[in-house]
């Protein structure tokens, strides 16, 4: 295993400094040792944290940069919390805590030290000078790993333009004093044009670009999603907080394989599978992105395209880490990602929630979740997507929401109508079946009113409106 030195990378040089994202990613399997830092705001500065900065302890919050570092490949070497007493606009720590984490990260040689806040591009520099190390933001972070998980075209585009939206704006006016005066000559720019203008420029060009580019993208993906909707499919689609278990859901459900490991981010890419719920319908099931706190702006612009599918799904399932400590916290940022995607609060209300992970309840609070999710007004299920608890509930439910209205019918078979009795299991919920002496068949069924014409036709007179469903007049569907 090698392990990578960043000291010609980095990007501390005089000059001109464009502090974007850094790509980590060689061929090869490469550890890079880092340290992680966390640091703890005091609450008059919270806009400096980020966007949306959510009620997390700091322990939580470094561990989850943590796991972060980790779905990069990244070999944390230490980590530590620092408490801001107040801000410093150039480096944002103070002289004496700037000193002792120096200290930290060479006694663990970390080449890389990964910030969990938003840095703007100078504290950035001055710390990688007072660290000599590489530093990388949270925002730079997240950045690094949808860059590595991208696998459609679409996604990484996503990514690309995301990228430059970031990079972009670090292109700030506070280095004038370094920026070299083009003076006139070149072809592009006008005289006088600055180092910082052409960059702006050029970048501006290439975002174009790539919108244009997304803009067709999406359209293909939104003819595919008519075809869709002709199939006539009601699309299912998976949103929660990283690591909730989507993709392993994703996976029971569909019997599918997808990627699905204890990395955050896994996946980026809607991946749609078919879905056979209960009595044969058909449905399609999409895994989508997963969400974080202070996803910054950029970025869930970048991913909107993406995460449209989710907007147009017929029904939403809102996967949660029952177990994790600051679950509710995690639903907040998701609701939140989700308003801001065009969500209203009543088809956000409508999702029906998954409770996911009740294998690593205690029996005691496993017990008094699952009570809360029966009494619940709202639809919700507490599963295990590993052990598979709870899951045939779970179809019940997507099942109920997906059915058209639906009637109740008897139908009475002989014994050498197989075919037809397979057909009743397949099709309809059997809600009772009397075996009478002569091997003939009596089922009451529940069937929905676009599978009752088809019925119908099957069946013929051997069919009818159960008592209980019939209108007065209307007691046979069958011409009798
Ligand atoms: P992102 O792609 O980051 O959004 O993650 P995800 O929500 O798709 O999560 P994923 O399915 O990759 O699961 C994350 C981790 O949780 C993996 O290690 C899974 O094995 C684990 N996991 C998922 N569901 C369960 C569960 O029901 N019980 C337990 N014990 N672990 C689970």
């Amino acid at each position: 295993m090698t392990r990578r030195s960043h000291a010609n990378q980095s990007n501390a040089q005089p000059g001109r400094t464009v502090t974007g994202p850094v790509s980590f990613q060689i061929e090869g399997p490469v550890v890079t040792d880092t340290f992680v830092l966390h640091i703890e705001f005091p609450d008059a500065a919270l806009e400096f944290a980020g966007p949306r900065r959510t009620e997390r302890s700091a322990e939580s919050r470094l561990a989850e940069a943590v796991r972060l570092a980790r779905a990069i490949d990244l070999a944390i070497v230490g980590q530590e919390i620092a408490a801001l007493g107040r801000l410093r606009p150039s480096t944002l720590l103070g002289t004496g805590k700037l000193e002792e984490i120096a200290k930290s990260i060479a006694a663990c040689n970390a080449e890389l030290v990964i910030v969990n806040a938003q840095l703007t591009p100078t504290q950035q520099r001055n710390l990688e000078r007072a660290w000599s190390a590489k530093v990388l933001d949270r925002t730079g972070l997240i950045l690094e790993i949808f860059g590595r998980r991208a696998q459609t075209r679409e996604g990484s585009l996503q990514v690309e333009l995301a990228h430059l939206v970031y990079q972009k704006s670090r292109l700030v006016r506070s280095w004038t004093h370094l920026e070299r005066q083009r003076g006139g000559s070149g072809f592009l720019g006008g005289p006088g044009e600055t180092q910082l203008e052409a960059d702006r420029r050029v970048i501006q060009m290439r975002i174009n670009k790539l919108r244009k580019q997304l803009s067709s993208v999406a359209k293909t993906r939104g003819l595919h999603r008519h075809a869709r909707k002709r199939v006539p499919y009601p699309i299912i689609a998976l949103v929660g907080y990283t690591n909730a278990g989507k993709s392993t859901l994703f996976n029971r459900l569909t019997g599918a394989s997808v990627d699905a490991r204890n990395l955050l981010f896994a996946t980026l890419d809607p991946t749609m599978r078919q879905l056979t719920l209960p009595h044969g319908r058909k449905a399609i099931l999409s895994d989508t992105v997963g969400f974080i706190s202070d996803l910054p702006t950029s970025l869930v612009a970048a991913f909107r395209a993406t995460l449209e599918e989710v907007c147009s799904a017929d029904v939403i399932l809102h996967v949660r880490d029952i177990s994790h400590p600051e679950t509710d916290a995690q639903s907040r940022d998701v609701h939140l990602v989700l308003s801001e995607l065009g969500l209203d609060e009543q088809e956000r209300d409508a999702m029906i929630e998954v409770w996911n992970k009740s294998d690593l309840l205690e029996p005691d609070v496993r017990h008094g979740l699952l009570l809360q999710s029966e009494r619940s007004a709202s639809d919700v299920c507490l599963v295990s997507a590993t052990s598979g608890e709870g899951i045939e509930g779970l179809l019940q439910v997507i099942d109920d929401r997906i059915a058209g209205p639906v009637k109740k019918f008897d139908i009475k078979l002989s014994p050498a109508d197989g075919a037809d009795v397979a057909w009743l299991y397949q099709f309809s919920e059997v809600i009772s079946r009397i075996d009478l002496d002569d091997g003939s068949m009596c089922f009451r069924v529940r069937l929905e009113d676009s599978r009752a014409d088809k019925a119908a036709q099957r069946f013929g007179k051997r069919m009818r409106i159960a008592p209980d469903e019939a209108a007065p007049g209307e007691n046979s569907i069958a011409a009798e």
